[in-house]
């Protein structure tokens, strides 16, 4: 008998079957669902997680994981790329998708979670087996082993380029924007080092859930009753729910007296509510209604002055979520589908017009956590022509010393100050108003006579408003 042959054999490990995790795979599908149907995972998430809640070995801690798992793993997607790039020996666009997706869930759990590592590399590792299979989740677990070897920090030194050499891609691998959003967000917000940090580190803060209560329909005092709440920081109609709050929970938003709505936009409708007019006050536009927020707390708004609000958005299944949000509404009101750029009104029949117009929403990156990645610089170009179009119809729709309010949820210059400048050149017989005096107690609104609401400083979204006053015909 040979030396070979006499050799004991080791027997082969018998085949086990992978551990399905349940929370781990509904965030792989939900990234999934992002990635590939371009979904948004605030509309894909609730769904899922309410299917697997109907299951009973999912409950709230489970959801709570899965939530945090997708909303991470999203928002810091471009820290997470380059660790992972330095770990892997192609090109990153040459990895399938779905192991890119688990591999950034892994990444995720040990960089941006308190889960232990050895944790976060066998449930990973154990998903990959579920999802891609046996031989791909070999190759997750070498990769995921690497990441594994630093925290963050550490790997914050290794892959960013020192700031020195280049401010702007350093911040946006240190803080996982885009670098064309870091640069854009730093041309508005103007100023040094500390304040653009601060307000990318915002972005990636999961906001609290803002409430509006509608004036005449509920008070904050009612809303104050839900457990650990507290009173919104400016608008006087907002409550703060306690993290991770349910709004569905709420009696007043299930009556459609409260609304969700970050205390940015309460600001923009009661600033335009609340600038100076002479002569009547009783008629009132959103030409940009959909899907409703600020038409509600208008129209509650108009309500208490005897105005009427006429409610117009272009879609018509976002007009019937504009219908939905006004119905109760103490006073009177109208809804309907128009195109606000060729508007079925006569020119010069409105006292107040908001027109809160489409944008890239680059102020409300916190609540869309794949929205950065999504959006290009191309998208600025094409949504131009139509901002400029809805604030000139807006003019035309104001009487002669009535206001116009043209906010965006973007605080890229070329949708705010660039579109109202370029307009105003052709309507001399209209000028900007200051709006920081009707927020008052709001501070560092800017130097006027627009204002530039920020996550870092006001805890808001990065809404922008301008106040323009038809002064001749
Ligand atoms: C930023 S959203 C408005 C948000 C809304 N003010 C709120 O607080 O709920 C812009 C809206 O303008 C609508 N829109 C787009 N083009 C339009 C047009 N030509 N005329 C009127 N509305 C338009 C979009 O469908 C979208 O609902």
């Amino acid at each position: 008998m040979s030396e070979q042959s006499r050799r004991v054999r080791k027997p082969a490990k018998p085949y086990r079957r992978p551990k399905k995790d349940p929370v781990r795979i509904l965030a792989f599908e939900a990234l999934r669902a992002v990635d590939e149907r371009d979904a948004y995972a605030n509309l894909v998430l609730p769904p899922l997680l309410r299917k697997a809640r109907e299951k009973d070995d999912f409950d709230a801690r489970d959801a709570a994981l899965a939530t945090e798992l997708v909303y991470g793993t999203l928002r810091r997607q471009g820290t997470y790329d380059a660790v992972i790039a330095a770990c892997v020996d192609r090109p990153l666009r040459e990895v399938d998708p779905p192991v890119l997706d688990v591999l950034s869930l892994g990444a995720h759990q040990l960089l941006g979670t308190r889960i232990p590592t050895h944790a976060a590399v066998s449930a990973t590792v154990e998903l990959a087996r579920v999802v891609l299979g046996d031989g791909r989740a070999k190759f997750v677990n070498a990769v995921l082993r690497k990441v594994a070897q630093d925290d963050l920090d550490g790997w914050i030194a290794k892959v960013a380029p020192p700031y020195d050499e280049d401010p702007e891609d350093h911040l946006a691998v240190v803080h996982s924007h885009p670098r064309w959003v870091v640069s854009a967000l730093w041309d508005s917000l103007g100023g040094g080092r500390a304040g653009i940090e601060e307000l990318l580190a915002a972005d990636n803060e999961r906001p609290r859930v803002t409430l509006v209560a509608r004036p005449g329909r509920a008070t904050t005092e009612e809303l104050l009753r839900e457990e650990a709440a507290e009173a919104g920081r400016w608008s006087p109609y907002a409550v703060r729910l306690a993290e991770g709050g349910e709004p569905g929970a709420v009696e007043a938003v299930r009556e459609g007296r409260a609304g969700v709505q970050d205390e940015g936009s309460q600001l923009v409708a009661l600033a335009l509510a609340n600038a100076p007019l002479e002569g009547p006050d009783t008629k009132w536009l959103d030409g940009c209604a959909g899907p409703g927020g600020k038409a509600a707390l208008l129209g509650a708004l108009a309500a208490e002055r005897g105005a009427v609000l006429l409610a117009s958005e272009k879609q018509p299944h976002r007009a019937g979520l504009v219908a939905k949000a006004l119905a109760g509404n103490p006073g009177p009101y109208q809804v309907i589908a128009a195109d606000g750029t060729r508007p079925p009104w006569r020119p010069g029949s409105f006292d107040r017009v908001l027109v809160d117009v489409p944008c890239t929403g680059l102020g409300a990156l916190r609540r869309r956590p794949e929205a950065r990645w999504r959006r290009r610089p191309e998208d600025l170009d094409n949504f131009a022509p139509l901002q400029r179009a809805l604030l000139r119809t807006a003019l035309d729709s104001v009487r002669v010393g009535g206001v116009v309010g043209y906010a965006t949820c973007s605080p890229h210059l070329a949708e705010t100050r660039a579109v109202v400048a370029d307009v105003l050149k052709q309507y001399p017989d209209a000028e900007l108003l200051d709006a920081r005096p009707l927020l008052p107690g709001v501070p560092a609104l800017g130097e006027g006579p627009d204002i530039q609401l920020w996550p870092h400083v006001h805890g808001t979204d990065a809404m922008y408003l301008a106040l323009i006053r038809r002064t001749a015909g």
